[in-house]
């Protein structure tokens, strides 16, 4: 209906639907909401020029939103080929965004958004923000001139960080990046009030299953692992942990669960959860051991983790019974309940608070007015952490929905704690 189609979208006259679901999202992400107001006389993106690759929901659409009434022109595809919101990447298109984004993306596809992302007529793009670091090493590899003109990256996820260390230490990055995932305010509540609201959800969504009573596996004690056993200690379950580091160990000990081998009690658990980034942590001889009925599910970043791999064989019969819902069947006529295929169970079997979503959202538009606006010199090509004093405001901008109020130090107070009455308030190292 437009004379000039600048995007790819699976339907755009599904627009009114998805600027529906923006307009809800709103409601719950008042922080990146205040930093819109805030900063919109400003202007600190002006003339930026944003390559956006991220998941594309009614969330993400609040950022967009946001980096354009801050100056920003954007170009935005999916970091990911299931995750697209189609209604919400539509009325990104109406309102005149270049979005290249659609639910069920082939390969080919996906990187081809990507390239109309990066490649633009007319248009030279100066910042990246990536979410899994497609979009950074598309560009470094395809366009190398265009990518030296980059001013900076902003990262979100695991995985695209390590790449940025990588090419940071065989001196290929050449250009400032964010690491915005290992961010205090970004671990501290995504990973862990996130994940443990959004488990619960997960699994009654999928499952419908009542916690109270069930004994249940948690594989790792990090921020995933402690918000998700809160969650479920609550709900009633009797919640066994497994670590390999002793501190993490003891943290579980003292706060009250048993720390345990997972060959010690799978044969008697009802739910196996995986939330340590590694591999291989329920293998097919966990499996094999485990009751009638147990549901396996993953909270980590990788989706090897479970050894799913392990289950395809001609042995053993899959039954899908719900969408992200598997039976893996053995010959005894045994069942397990395989959950989204041992990927992230909770971005595949529920939502994500829209109120974590601001904080993140925040944190990295944050990061990309610093890197855009910071002086010459003031960053090498290196991968950075967010200031304190970055992390503290993402959270001031939050606290008002909690009308929560701050003490402020007196000035002899300041001074005792040697500290300024503006913050930071605590030194790097700390660990909150
Ligand atoms: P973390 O490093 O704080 O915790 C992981 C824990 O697993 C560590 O304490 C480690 O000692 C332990 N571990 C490693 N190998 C183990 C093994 N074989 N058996 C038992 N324990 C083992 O990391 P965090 O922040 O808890 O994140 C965990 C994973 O969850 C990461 O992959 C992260 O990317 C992902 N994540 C998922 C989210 C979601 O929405 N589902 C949100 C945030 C992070």
């Amino acid at each position: 209906t437009k004379g000039f189609n600048d995007f790819c979208v699976r339907n755009i006259h599904q627009h009114a639907f998805g600027r529906r679901e923006i307009e809800i999202a709103e409601q719950e992400m008042p922080g990146i909401m205040a930093l819109r107001k805030r900063a919109s006389d400003d202007k600190p993106l002006k003339n930026a020029k944003i390559v956006g690759c991220t998941h594309i929901n009614a969330q993400t659409a609040i950022l967009i939103e946001t980096l354009a009434h801050l100056g920003a022109s954007i170009r935005w595809a999916a970091c990911n080929i299931y995750s697209t919101q189609n209604e919400v990447a539509a009325a990104l298109a109406e309102s005149g965004f270049s979005i290249f984004a659609w639910r069920g993306e082939t390969e080919e596809d996906f990187w081809w958004c990507i390239d109309k992302c990066v490649n633009a007529e007319n248009w030279q793009p100066n910042m990246i923000l990536d979410d899994g670091g497609d979009a950074t090493h598309l560009m470094l590899k395809k366009y190398p001139a265009m990518f030296k003109m980059i001013k900076g990256i902003v990262e979100e996820s695991v995985t695209g960080v390590h790449r940025l260390y990588q090419l940071s230490k065989s001196g290929k990055l050449s250009v400032p990046a964010m690491n915005v995932h290992d961010s205090v305010i970004k671990t501290k509540f995504d990973n862990l009030y996130s994940c443990k609201e959004s488990i619960i959800d997960s699994l009654k969504r999928s499952t419908d299953i009542m916690f109270g009573g069930k004994q249940v596996a948690l594989c790792g004690y990090g921020e995933v692992g402690k918000g998700c056993s809160q969650a479920l200690k609550a709900l009633g379950c009797i919640v066994y942990v497994t670590e390999i580091d002793p501190i993490c160990a003891l943290q579980a000990s003292v706060d009250g669960f048993r720390v345990v081998k997972l060959n010690e009690i799978v044969r008697n658990v009802d739910i196996v959860i995986t939330t340590t980034g590694n591999k291989s942590v329920v293998t097919r001889e966990h499996m094999e051991k485990m009751k009638n009925g147990c549901i396996v599910c993953n909270m980590g970043h990788s989706n090897t983790e479970i050894d799913v791999k392990d289950l395809r064989t001609p042995d053993l019969t899959w039954e899908k019974v719900r969408s992200q819902v598997d039976h893996i069947v053995f010959p005894d006529g045994k069942r397990i309940i395989l959950l989204a295929e041992g990927r992230l169970v909770n971005l595949s079997c529920s939502s994500v608070p829209s109120f974590i979503a601001s904080i993140t959202a925040a944190t990295q538009a944050l990061a990309l007015i610093e890197l855009y606006n910071a002086q010459p010199g003031r960053y090498k090509c290196d991968v950075y952490l967010l200031s304190r004093k970055m992390d503290e405001y993402v959270a001031i901008l939050h606290l008002p929905t909690f009308d929560a109020h701050l003490t402020e130090l007196s000035d002899e107070q300041a001074k005792y704690m040697g500290l300024s009455k503006a913050g930071p308030f605590k030194p790097n190292y700390y660990r909150y």
